[in-house]
């Protein structure tokens, strides 16, 4: 798949007929909101953790040295924390191409505090699409990022910021812990 998901997303759901659709953001999605956004709910789904394993060529790198950005990998055991928006469907117009660098949007069940549920949509990049990095330990992931950075900023930043983001949350995901305790103390 080519680097560019915007015109596949475009074609992925009829968003056209709903007033209002659920968006759940587990990395940057949680901590910088430049869209509008009717309402917003710390969520989870479950089946998913969070990895460190998408390259970044257009936010926290460049095509010929990536940055490391989050994505979703599946594993039924997981559950994976963050934030969800309610948001009008032309919204998705700007989101797509914030998340073009190979996120594909997928329908999952968002299960919120109260123990409501609802249907919305994710951003997930896999292993097939063409800015994919894979798996590293949590050291080598914090010095690839330590040393890069794009035109919205450093990678640590969006690590530091996503870690923090989570711990206003509540919810410590070990994964995201590490590396930034790793970053923290070079
Ligand atoms: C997300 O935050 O849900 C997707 C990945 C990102 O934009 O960092």
């Amino acid at each position: 798949m080519s680097h560019d998901t915007t015109a596949t997303n475009r074609t992925r759901q009829n968003l056209g007929n709903h007033a209002s659709i659920w968006l759940f953001g587990y990395g940057s999605l949680i901590y910088k909101t430049d869209f509008p956004f009717l309402e917003s709910r710390p969520a989870r789904i479950r089946g998913w953790k969070r990895r460190f394993w998408q390259g970044s060529h257009d936010h926290r790198g460049t095509p010929d040295s990536p940055g490391r950005v989050a994505t979703l990998v599946a594993d039924e055991a997981a559950v994976c924390s963050g934030m969800a928006y309610r948001v009008e469907p032309k919204v998705f117009e700007q989101l797509d191409v914030r998340e073009k660098n190979g996120y594909l949007r997928h329908v999952q069940t968002l299960e919120f505090a109260d123990g409501s549920s609802a249907e919305g949509l994710v951003y997930i990049a896999d292993e097939t699409n063409a800015a994919w990095l894979g798996p590293a330990t949590e050291q080598a992931i914090a010095e690839h990022v330590a040393h890069a950075s794009g035109p919205s900023g450093s990678n640590r930043e969006y690590v530091l910021r996503l870690a923090c983001a989570l711990q206003d949350l509540g919810e410590d995901d070990p994964h995201v812990s590490a590396i930034a305790r790793h970053l923290g103390t070079r």
